[in-house]
């Protein structure tokens, strides 16, 4: 919040780093990243648990190794975001290798690198890693993702828990599947995986959903295949606007309760809730302009750089980077990026001093989902990435100017010479 006159991270002013650094730039706090880790391990004491932070919300090598250092696994989807997790120092026994579909090179590199377990959800995905371990000669880790079919009410193109949605195995089948997979030389189940969506804010949609993957457990166990890990996924909720998160506190009370009596390894993907409240993306004005009856305020960020309001609706507050005298007149702005689209709008008939060229803002809440899902859309210098931790920072990925974005693309001989319009 705002210290002395401007917004700052941890101990140090946004603006400071602006200027140093130029826009736009993610800025994430590791101090807040490790706070939230430790809230769930504090909450988990008395049921420890193994968190493997999904590296997809935020894959910044020093991200992933902020976490690392105090515990944190990595839950990842592809052989790149292994590659990221060994980068940053997570040893490959808190690796959990998910995904909708793991190609043959993936599961090779997943299994040779001795990963905790492969999250499976296809029987022509359990028969590739069947073969690619017997290949190794080895036995793969596995446990099923099953979908069990609760809604969890977010929104929809972020719910996977659905019957119908493409993730997982359905519920009613996976009793076979694990028989099947049991059977397998290549193959061993030691677990069971859901996930049912993100940003999910209310405890009843996880309680509904853990509660049918107990009870599958324990169906499975007494068919005689002993399960002994149980991945509950992520999807805990943060605050963008209003809403108001379940407390670390709470999923330990009903997971308590839930898995009274019961032997079994925890494993958690919490995503977002590690470092979307620890980021900001911070962003200067080109232009206020007048235009149809609206005022813009144009900005050197657009959804090339955080897309989630463009492609989710999703709200991120915005602030001005100096703090507004108590007297300032908050006028309705649309908030805009530059790119020709659109759909290029963070936010409408947002409150706002009357900010002008060079002013800056920050979108909050941006440190998930953010940085990782940019493009380099409409070549314009890319967002640099930024770690504070208390007075000290570091840039730990470079805003790329476009002449770097292409500096691997090339011309063709037949097009390199000769003349234009032949
Ligand atoms: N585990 C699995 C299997 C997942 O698919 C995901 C997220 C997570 C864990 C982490 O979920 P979290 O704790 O972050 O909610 N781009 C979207 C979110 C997509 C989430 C994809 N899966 C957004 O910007 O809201």
């Amino acid at each position: 919040m705002y210290h002395g006159g401007g917004l700052a991270c941890e101990g140090v002013p946004l603006e400071e780093i602006a200027r140093e650094v130029g826009t736009p730039a993610y800025v994430y706090s590791a101090g807040a990243m490790r706070a939230r880790l430790r809230e769930f391990h504090e909450a988990f004491a008395d049921r420890p648990a193994l968190f493997c932070y999904a590296v997809k919300a935020n894959h910044n090598l020093a991200v992933i190794r902020n976490l690392a250092r105090v515990g944190a696994g990595a839950d990842t989807v592809s052989g790149g975001e292994i590659e990221r997790a060994l980068a940053a120092g997570v040893p490959p026994e808190r690796i959990v290798f998910a995904g909708v579909a793991k190609t043959d090179d993936e599961i090779r590199f997943a299994l040779s690198t001795g990963v905790l377990q492969l999250n499976v959800e296809s029987v022509p995905e359990l028969m590739r890693i069947d073969a690619v371990a017997r290949e190794l000669q080895l036995r793969a880790p596995v446990a099923f993702r099953i979908n069990p079919d609760v809604d969890a009410g977010t929104l929809s193109k972020i719910s996977t828990g659905r019957k119908g949605d493409k993730f997982g195995v359905p519920f009613d089948e996976a009793a076979d599947l694990y028989a099947l997979a049991a059977g397998l030389e290549g193959i061993n189940p030691v677990g069971l995986h859901l996930h049912i969506g993100s940003q999910i804010t209310r405890l009843d949609p996880f309680a509904a959903a853990y509660r049918r993957g107990i009870e599958l457990l324990r169906t499975i166990r007494a068919a005689g295949i002993p399960l002994r890990r149980l991945d509950l996924g992520g999807g805990f909720g943060v605050r963008y606007k209003n809403e108001e998160p379940v407390p670390a506190s709470a999923f330990a009370a009903l997971v308590q309760g839930l898995t009274a009596g019961l032997d079994v390894e925890l494993v958690f993907e919490p995503g977002r809730a590690l470092v979307a409240e620890a980021g900001a993306l911070v962003a200067s004005v080109i232009y206020r302009k007048e235009s149809g009856g609206r005022r813009f305020l144009i900005l050197d960020a657009g959804m090339n750089v955080l897309i989630r309001p463009a492609l989710y609706d999703a709200w991120h507050d915005v602030l001005p980077l100096a703090e507004p005298r108590p007297e300032a007149h908050l006028e309705p702005m649309d908030v805009v990026g530059p790119i020709c689209e659109s759909s290029d709008i963070f936010g409408r008939d947002r409150y706002l001093p009357l900010l002008d060229a060079g002013d800056r803002v920050a979108f909050l809440s941006a440190g998930a989902y953010g940085s990782v899902m940019a493009s380099d859309y409409n070549s314009r210098v890319s967002a640099a990435e930024v770690l504070v931790d208390g007075d000290r920072w570091a840039v730990v990925k470079p805003g790329l100017a476009p002449s770097r974005q292409f500096a691997d693309e090339t011309i063709p001989d037949w097009l390199a010479a000769g003349p234009e319009g032949d």
